[in-house]
């Protein structure tokens, strides 16, 4: 590839003796070339990062969570380091949201889609609080946003919780709980909603069914109470699930599970997680 091919602000992504390179142009007008997989959770670089100055240095964020890496491949900021750090309480089990509220509740809708990528990204992805922001904060481009903040209080190590705000043109419109709940690594239960309120609850079951090596089959089933509203707020939620779902797959499709992630403290969940995972593995 000619550099003179990759003008000001340009991002683009090469393989060469086999590896995966990214290429880039800051505003000094200097050509910079790293690995592709971002050092954190193997994001790649070159599909969906972008080029951003950081103290006067040209870099490349990445398209996940953020991370920021100059020219030299040195990384040069995380967001939110010192943000939110959820504490655990591994001998907490939550509800059994199904048993708990199945007898009310109606079957709505289900999607099943196919993945180019491992099992495990799903539940991981729904305990990596850092890229909600990042990948899911628009509904409706222009017009609709949700801000998502979680529970540091009440989670455990199965359980993630929190609300979402939904803003139409900037302007707040609700605020809504909503809980995630992991069944098995292949499981995750998942309320948006009060109980007993007009629109909620909806549960949602989803299910990353491994094929082959990376190969998944995602399904969601939904379901509501039957009036008007909650079937209403049902499709919302679906609809919401599935622009949801095309976000994080763009990413999870080009990432390649990195043997030795770089964790920070934002991280805990994803590290909680996995440990999680671990009791359903021989070993
Ligand atoms: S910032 Fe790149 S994978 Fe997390
Ligand atoms: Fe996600």
């Amino acid at each position: 590839m000619p550099s003179r091919s990759l003008p000001l602000n340009a991002v683009k992504h090469f393989e060469m003796c086999g590896q995966q390179l990214v290429a880039f142009r800051g505003g000094s007008g200097v050509v910079h070339v790293l690995s592709a997989y971002c050092p954190h959770l193997g994001a790649n670089l070159g599909i969906g990062g972008h080029v951003v100055t950081e103290s006067g240095d040209d870099c490349i964020q990445c398209p996940f969570h953020g991370w920021r890496f100059g020219g030299d491949g040195q990384c040069k900021r995380i967001p939110n380091l010192n943000g939110v750090f959820i504490s655990s309480d591994p001998d907490h089990y939550p509800e059994d949201f199904l048993a708990k509220y199945g007898h009310n509740l109606s079957f709505r809708f289900y999607y099943s889609r196919h993945m180019d990528s491992n099992f495990e990204v799903v539940g991981e992805n729904c305990g990596d609080l850092e890229h909600f922001a990042r990948l899911h904060g628009s509904v409706v481009p222009y017009l609709t946003t949700t801000k998502f903040s979680f529970d540091t209080t009440r989670s455990a190590d199965n359980e993630i919780a929190g609300f979402a705000t939904i803003y139409v043109l900037g302007f707040k419109l609700i605020t809504q709980p909503w809980k995630l709940w992991f069944g098995s690594p292949v499981m995750v239960h998942h309320k948006l909603g009060y109980d007993n309120s007009l629109l909620g609850p909806v549960l949602g079951v989803l299910n990353a069914v491994p094929l082959h090596h990376g190969q998944t089959r995602l399904t969601t089933m939904i379901y509501s109470k039957p009036t008007i509203l909650h079937r209403l707020w049902a499709i919302f939620y679906f609809y919401l699930l599935n622009i949801q779902a095309d976000a994080d797959m763009e990413v999870w499709v080009n990432t390649q599970k990195l043997k030795r992630p770089i964790f920070t403290r934002n991280d805990d969940l994803i590290q909680l997680y996995r440990r999680y995972c671990q009791r359903f593995y021989a070993k």
